[in-house]
């Protein structure tokens, strides 16, 4: 890696540092404050819940909302509040699917965000009902907002709900715990899934190298389980951002826009997998090596760490230049280099 790899990513974190700000402050004035009135100030309900979405987290993708739409901080105050709200309805569904993600009868894990798990913390009940409030609340939030509010609820339920992260979660749990009587089986008829996306070049290549069944199964679970919120990240941050309205704006454009996410949703997850295999507790906030002993199926079991830290590295230079197709029709240009280097960052992360 090269100097100017070097200054992009420390301009990339600092960007990073700064909007993931503007994040915890509106959780934390704004949110928090909706959540303790609306529970009537009920403990039992709100602490769990506050517990668990303000302390820590990367706020990765209400970041990716940000640069996408195009925010800036010297908008009108009613503006800035139609974009945090839509971006922390995202933070919320994935809050939840967290805290959910945790409990014992998924991936029983004592520690998230550098502190124990809302239920090691908190009764088990009540972590249950923290995650239901979250997934609810984000729609509230969207309710919110003043525009296109029924377009931005269908797009945040689909693939928040069972188009999207429930499927993938379904599929991940069903693989690992061999527990459901009658599991999804042939993976492979689900290639045509993606033969439409332009990143499924790389894909069939790899698939050609290992167990094409396992491959696809694989692919399902990751791209639902998590690239899917990062589609609706881009898809909210379009509407928010207004990028429809520019006149260059096409097909073309938005389908790069839409790779885009999901590529970046794809690369978080394979990271996270590599992480969980030689990623630092400490930094991770959250206890490491548990993929190999659940039995789950991640990239590194099935390619093993060096092919999977080489194909991130395809993926994300395809994911990189993606970026100069679809900023014809953006606005801010100053976001240009940091979604650029954006990819790359995502797989050189340690936390
Ligand atoms: C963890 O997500 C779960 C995955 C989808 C890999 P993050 O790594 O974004 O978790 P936080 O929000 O920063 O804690
Ligand atoms: C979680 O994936 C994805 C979700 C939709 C919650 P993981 O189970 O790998 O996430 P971590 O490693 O617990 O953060
Ligand atoms: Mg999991
Ligand atoms: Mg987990
Ligand atoms: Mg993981």
């Amino acid at each position: 890696m090269n100097e100017n790899y070097y200054h992009k990513i420390s301009h990339l974190e600092a960007i990073l540092l700064d909007f993931s700000e503007i994040i915890n402050q509106f959780l934390a004035n704004n949110i928090a404050s909706i959540v303790q009135k609306e529970s009537n100030f009920i403990k039992e309900v709100y602490k769990p819940i506050l517990y668990s979405l303000l302390n820590g987290g990367k706020r990765i993708r209400p970041i990716v909302f940000l640069l996408i739409s195009g925010f800036e901080k010297n908008l009108s105050q009613q503006e800035i509040d139609e974009f945090l709200y839509t971006a922390n309805s995202i933070e919320l569904i994935h809050t939840y699917s967290l805290i959910h993600d945790d409990l014992p009868a998924m991936d029983n894990d004592d520690f998230r965000r550098g502190i124990p798990t809302c239920h090691k913390k908190f009764p088990e009940w009540a972590a249950i009902l923290a995650g239901d409030s979250l997934n609810t609340l984000a729609f509230y939030l969207l309710c919110l907002t003043n525009c296109c509010v029924k377009e931005k609820i269908q797009i945040l339920a689909k693939y928040g709900g069972i188009s999207g992260m429930i499927l993938g979660q379904a599929l991940d749990l069903s693989h690992e715990k061999k527990d459901f009587d009658e599991p999804t089986k042939d993976f492979s008829s689900y290639e045509d899934f993606f033969k439409l996306k332009g990143y499924y070049k790389y894909f069939k290549q790899l698939a050609l190298d290992t167990k094409k069944e396992e491959f696809y199964q694989l692919l399902m679970i990751h791209y639902h389980k998590t690239a899917a919120l990062f589609r609706a990240t881009i898809e909210l941050a379009i509407i928010t951002g207004k990028i429809k309205e520019n006149r260059l704006f096409d097909d073309r454009i938005y389908q790069s826009y839409i790779e885009y996410g999901e590529i970046l949703g794809l690369l978080f997850q394979i990271s996270d997998d590599i992480l969980d295999e030689i990623g630092d507790e400490k930094s991770l906030g959250k206890k490491t090596k548990k993929d190999k002993e659940l039995g789950k199926l991640t990239f590194p079991m099935l390619l093993g760490i060096e092919k999977s830290l080489e194909f991130e590295k395809t993926l994300a230079g395809y994911c990189s230049n993606l970026v100069s197709n679809f900023l014809i029709a953006y606005t801010n240009k100053d976001y240009r280099d940091i979604l650029k280097t954006l990819p790359y960052y995502i797989i050189n992360r340690n936390k």
